[in-house]
């Protein structure tokens, strides 16, 4: 099986290219089948979620061409299926944006419901309530959402909860529905608004993305695109913090920093220094670094997505911290692994109090989720000595090379999969 081995104790230095943002990119694929000419979309991760998500789409019969490595053309004229096979959505839970964009551009869908996962139970009624308000029929069965409409009709929408998935999702159908909709209490997060305006180049009406208030006005069809994926936010967080955690000097390359705003505020906080450039932030962590708290929320919030690497940098600095999850109900699976490490850190409800240690000795911890997978690798590179972590197919489903991206910034790390190996990486790395 799959796992990462690291020797701790170098900080990590240089500087690291960062891909395109997987959760943009999962959005802008399932809308790429909403028209029947060609679309072409550029900065794709080549990482699992993406792959699995083009092998859906073609599996429903669109034609998918690799250009290269990140860059993908779409022919979707030749769709025959409007019904998606249940293993893609146990694979990946965006595979419900395939209802959204079938719905509005076939005005029939059938998905299967995707299951709660690591971190909550996250229910999709938000999604349905949107399309109902457009004039969708949504029936639950046999474990499938089965939408139909006659027409679809702009409506008024106001989300009970913010939510990105819910956002996108109607944010589509609504682009090929008849009139005017309004979505209220809309997610405002980076991929948000790349979505909103991947479908505008294909010919939408969308105004307001970014904001809590997005006006769609409905067009009768889309014309073919070309588009390129925005950076990947939390990609580049996670980085950001591998600097803090190994008291390195991290600049990432090929951001948005005004994406970045609340991680590097926080990262300042403790201490860190945080140098701002056009399309790059440089990090530079500090010996003494210090405790403060996290509240997690919608953006421009700090985003729950970057909670575990900061809980991993917080527990390596003097004081106490709390952080609270207020997006997901079981996002702190991976403080028990921390825990094996040295971590110092109690789960009370949905806040974590982190007493900070002087430092994590290296332990095996097993990768509970996709985002605390990553926080643990940097909590292993920081640690002294040797940390196997495992459970790693759910890191490889967002973050694209990253042992290559961290080897280079000077990490001892090897992608390994037998014992054998570990010994051998031990006695090369003595
Ligand atoms: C997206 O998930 C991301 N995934 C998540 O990233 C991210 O953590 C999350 O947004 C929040 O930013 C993708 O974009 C593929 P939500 P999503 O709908 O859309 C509740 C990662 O690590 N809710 O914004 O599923 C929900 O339970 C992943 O890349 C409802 O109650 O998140 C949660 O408590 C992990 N009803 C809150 O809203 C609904 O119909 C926010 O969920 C929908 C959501």
């Amino acid at each position: 099986m799959n796992r990462y081995i690291m020797k701790g104790g170098n900080p990590l230095v240089g500087e690291v290219q960062i891909s395109g943002a997987k959760n943009a990119a999962l959005g802008i694929l399932a809308a790429s089948i909403m028209t029947d000419e060609n679309v072409i979309i550029e900065n794709l991760p080549d990482v699992r979620d993406i792959n699995v998500m083009l092998e859906a789409i073609q599996e429903i019969g669109a034609r998918v061409e690799r250009i290269d490595r990140h860059t993908v053309r779409i022919n979707a004229s030749t769709i025959h299926e409007v019904s998606v096979d249940d293993d893609y959505m146990r694979k990946i839970r965006a595979s419900y944006y395939f209802i959204g964009a079938l719905l509005g551009k076939y005005k029939s869908a059938e998905v299967p419901l995707p299951g709660g996962c690591n971190i909550g139970s996250r229910p999709i009624d938000q999604h349905l309530k949107g399309f109902r308000a457009l004039g969708a029929r949504i029936e639950i069965e046999r474990g499938a959402v089965v939408a139909h409409a006659i027409d679809l009709v702009g409506g008024h929408i106001y989300l009970d909860v913010v939510s990105v998935g819910a956002t996108i999702n109607i944010m589509m159908a609504a682009a090929l529905a008849e009139g005017q909709t309004i979505l209220e209490n809309a997610a405002k997060e980076p991929h948000v608004v790349d979505v909103a305006n991947f479908l505008n180049s294909m010919g939408a009406n969308i105004k307001g993305a970014g904001t809590d208030i997005i006006r769609i006005r409905g067009v009768r069809k889309f014309h073919g695109t070309e588009y390129s994926i925005i950076p990947d936010q939390i990609e580049a967080g996670t980085f950001m913090c591998g600097a803090a955690v190994t008291r390195g000097d991290v600049t990432v390359k090929n951001v948005i920093p005004k994406h970045l705003e609340a991680i590097s505020a926080k990262l300042l906080e403790i201490g860190c220094e945080v140098i701002e450039g056009d399309d790059e932030v440089r990090v530079v962590g500090r010996p003494r670094q210090h405790s403060t708290n996290i509240k997690t929320l919608p953006y421009p919030g700090f985003p729950t997505d970057m909670q575990p690497q900061m809980a991993v940098t917080l527990a390596l600095t003097s004081g106490t911290s709390m952080i609270t999850e207020s997006i997901f109900e079981n996002r702190f699976k991976y403080v028990d692994e921390l825990t094996r490490m040295g971590g110092n850190i109690k789960v009370e409800g949905n806040v974590a109090v982190i007493d900070g240690v002087k430092g994590f000795t290296g332990a095996q911890v097993v990768s509970p989720d996709l985002r605390a997978g990553a926080a643990l690798v940097l909590a292993g590179l920081a640690a002294e000595g040797f940390t196997v972590v495992e459970g790693i197919g759910y890191i490889q489903r967002g973050y694209e090379c990253f042992e290559e991206k961290l080897q280079k910034l000077g990490a001892v790390i090897e992608l390994i999969n037998s014992d054998k190996e570990v010994n051998k990486f031990r006695l090369k790395t003595g």
